[in-house]
């Protein structure tokens, strides 16, 4: 069986930080599951379809043409890696996600990560849907206000103008929505552990999940 450690939590609460550097750190695989959203999400756009055309949005998903290189995400062969942080990819990421049959189409291909010596995986339902299993479960959180500021850092580094206020209300609707909606909502299993990152430092995060692993 190979080890799997799970990390679920909200928008900007940063997890896929946190996450590839618990994987590094471990010498494991990674996977962003939320990448596969986006890149469903882009290639729907790119092929000029509607985001809630379920069934079209379902057949893009499962020929999803990726690979995922040091870092690099290609989609069709191109380099995606930077085109799938846009704000407006995050957007329609978040429509695609809610189809059943898209995360149907998605569950295998991410399954497909857990290789020896073992996978990190972030998201929203894996420790729920994608890898019910895993010998560690994280829900990794931050409050809302910290969150808004560090995704507000993110964009200024990027040179992006953007209103503080405007972000926070974007995530919290996003919250609102991840919560609510009907498959694989955004939740805490009750075999996780809570990791609320507010007042720590990534390294802080990163020790408190390797030592979870390591007791
Ligand atoms: O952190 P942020 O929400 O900006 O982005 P992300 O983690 O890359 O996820 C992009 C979108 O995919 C989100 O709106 C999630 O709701 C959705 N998602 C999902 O439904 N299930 C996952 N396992 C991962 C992401």
């Amino acid at each position: 069986l190979i080890p799997v450690i799970a990390i679920d939590g909200p928008s900007a609460s940063g997890k896929g930080t946190v996450a590839a550097r618990v994987a590094a750190a471990l010498g494991w695989h990674y996977l962003d599951s939320g990448a596969l959203y986006r890149l469903t999400a882009l290639a729907v756009l790119q092929r000029g379809l509607q985001l809630d055309d379920a069934q079209q949005v379902t057949a893009v998903a499962a020929a999803l043409d990726v690979s995922f290189l040091e870092g690099m995400i290609l989609l069709d062969g191109e380099d995606a890696t930077e085109l799938i942080r846009a704000e407006a990819v995050g957007e329609a990421a978040s429509k695609v996600a809610v189809l059943p049959s898209v995360r149907a189409a998605l569950l295998q291909r991410q399954r497909d990560f857990a290789r020896a010596p073992g996978l990190v995986a972030d998201g929203r339902d894996m420790g729920s849907a994608v890898f019910p299993e895993a010998t560690l479960k994280v829900f990794l959180t931050a409050s809302a206000e910290e969150r808004a500021s560090r995704r507000y850092k993110q964009l200024i580094a990027k040179g992006e103008s953007v209103n503080i206020l405007q972000i926070l209300q974007d995530i919290e609707q996003r919250d609102a929505r991840d919560r609510a909606r009907s498959v694989a909502p955004l939740q805490q299993l009750p075999d996780a552990h809570l990791l609320d990152t507010t007042q720590l430092s990534i390294e802080q995060a990163v020790k408190a999940v390797l030592d979870w692993w390591q007791a």
